[in-house]
């Protein structure tokens, strides 16, 4: 049984009890759902409620106020009935950064952080990465339900048969400087797709909604594809609709002067397990978004564009680039303990360790060594491969990192494979936002649908000034 966390009662404490499972009404006024005798067991020597609510009392006043668990969850709409006065707003939860704040109910994506399980509409995410291919997957994230072999082909085709872009974006792309950062050009390419489909803004229409998933998901690997070219200062190669959607990615990546680009179906099947492993991860910074832009009802081209910027950052999907970029600077097995302290000074992060919900090994980081077996043994070992092992293996053995329960996360290998498969750094994180956009519009659609939602719009605590006079500029210091 869990016993609240009881305080001094008195009025004058300015704190809030919160309790799980003792009665209120002997101790203070009842305000909502007096508390009923007969729904109360005694357990060893307590008195134990058998109700789904939470009781709360708040010590300013002596109020005591019980409010509905469902699901491990208190609504925070709940609390704003607890007030000194009847006039004041009434009482929010603080919580930066949404540690501990559920923003919707959702069907698509499972981790448990501390187990390590990762599951897309309850399948394994260990099980699709060995017998799904990435569309297929998509399918499942977007629909609910593995295709059959019916709906995985006109999925397919609807998907291939969406990958050219206006040759008008070629000439957009064309205007980047050489060495600008491929997301920054991935960023810009997709919000000015909205401005070439308009009719993306009819959000609740379900065709609509259809057409802009198809183009979507079939123009992010050219798109993509095309900011690498640019890069190289090298011509476009346009989609070959008899590959795959990996087959095709690779050609438009790395064909030349061959008239028909055949893909090495080991690195084709290594990248499409990858594309699995990126396809959603909850509410992570992107998909949050994602969320968060399209709740203002913006066209989905636009909120893509947004949840792509935030997987830009270090912290999130620009992690594997910086992971690779640590490894480099670390440059030799002799200076990683001397890194590690470094780390553990805090001076430096371990890229590519921790996670907001993982405290254990991230799975797909156990599903992506196995895939680094198979590139390395084409394409060579990757030489940063033992400097990576060696950062792990010192980690998983210090207080540090244990105590912290800090793993390697999925960015912590994937940069060596795609490195070793010819791809620059700064393509790492095009590489997550490819696959990711499959998971972004599940949760996009998810929650234009929700009855629930609404524009997102949080609260805020202010601790700025109270009225102060304006001070004209002669007075100022
Ligand atoms: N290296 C060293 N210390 C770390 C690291 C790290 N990579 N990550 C967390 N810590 C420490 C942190 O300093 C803190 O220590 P203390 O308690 O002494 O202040 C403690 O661990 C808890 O960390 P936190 O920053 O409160 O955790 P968070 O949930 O806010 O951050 C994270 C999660 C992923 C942003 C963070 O672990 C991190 O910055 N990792 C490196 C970047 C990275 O690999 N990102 C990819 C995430 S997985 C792919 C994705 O979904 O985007």
């Amino acid at each position: 049984m869990i016993d609240g966390i009881w305080c001094d009662t008195t009025p004058a404490n300015r704190q809030l009890s919160v309790n799980f499972s003792v009665p209120l009404g002997a101790r203070a006024e009842t305000v909502m759902n007096p508390i009923k005798a007969d729904t109360q067991v005694a357990a060893e020597g307590t008195t134990r409620m058998s109700r789904d609510t939470l009781s709360v009392t708040d010590n300013r006043t002596g109020k005591a106020y019980e409010v509905p668990i469902k699901n491990d969850t208190i609504r925070a709409m709940d609390l704003r009935q607890i007030k000194v006065t009847s006039d004041e707003f009434g009482m929010m939860s603080y919580d930066p950064a949404f540690s501990n704040t559920a923003l919707c109910q959702s069907k698509i994506t499972y981790i448990d952080g501390d187990k390590g399980i990762l599951r897309y509409r309850g399948y394994s995410i260990e099980e699709l990465a060995e017998k799904s291919t990435y569309l297929e997957t998509a399918y499942l994230i977007l629909h609910g339900e593995l295709p059959t072999r019916a709906q995985l082909d006109e999925w397919a085709y609807h998907i291939t048969h969406h990958t050219f872009i206006h040759e008008s974006v070629k000439k957009f792309l064309d205007g980047f400087h050489y060495d600008a950062h491929p997301m920054g050009m991935m960023i810009s390419a997709i919000a000015a797709l909205s401005t070439f489909y308009p009719e993306a803004k009819d959000i609740f229409n379900k065709d609509s909604r259809q057409k802009q998933t198809y183009r979507l998901i079939g123009k992010m690997p050219t798109l993509a594809a095309f900011s690498y070219r640019h890069s190289l200062g090298m011509p476009f190669a346009y989609p070959d609709n008899e590959l795959s959607y990996c087959g095709n990615f690779l050609n438009m990546l790395f064909k030349t002067s061959e008239l028909k680009y055949h893909p090495n179906p080991t690195l084709e099947r290594a990248l499409d397990i990858l594309f699995i492993l990126h396809a959603d991860h909850e509410q992570n910074c992107s998909a949050n978004a994602m969320r968060c832009v399209g709740s203002s009802h913006v066209d989905p081209f636009s909120a893509t564009a947004a949840a792509t910027a935030a997987l830009y950052g270090p912290l999130h999907g620009g992690a594997n680039e910086e992971v690779l970029r640590m490894l480099l600077e670390i440059g030799s097995l002799a200076n990683v303990p001397a890194f590690i302290k470094r780390v553990k000074a805090g001076e430096k992060k371990l890229m590519g360790f921790g996670h907001r919900v993982y405290k254990n090994y991230d799975p797909r980081a156990r599903i992506i060594k196995h895939v680094a077996d198979g590139v390395f043994e084409i394409m060579g070992r990757n030489p940063l491969l033992n400097i990576a092992l060696e950062c792990e293996r010192i980690a998983l053995e210090d207080d540090y990192f244990v105590s912290r329960k800090l793993y390697p996360n999925v960015d912590f290998y994937t940069g060596l494979i795609y490195q070793s498969m010819g791809f620059p750094v700064t393509m790492f994180p095009v590489l997550f936002a490819i696959p990711r956009t499959s998971g972004w519009i599940a949760q996009w659609e998810e929650m234009l649908l929700d009855p629930e939602q609404k524009i997102a719009r949080p609260r805020q605590v202010y601790t700025g000034y109270d009225l102060r006079p304006y001070k004209s500029l002669d007075a100022r210091e």
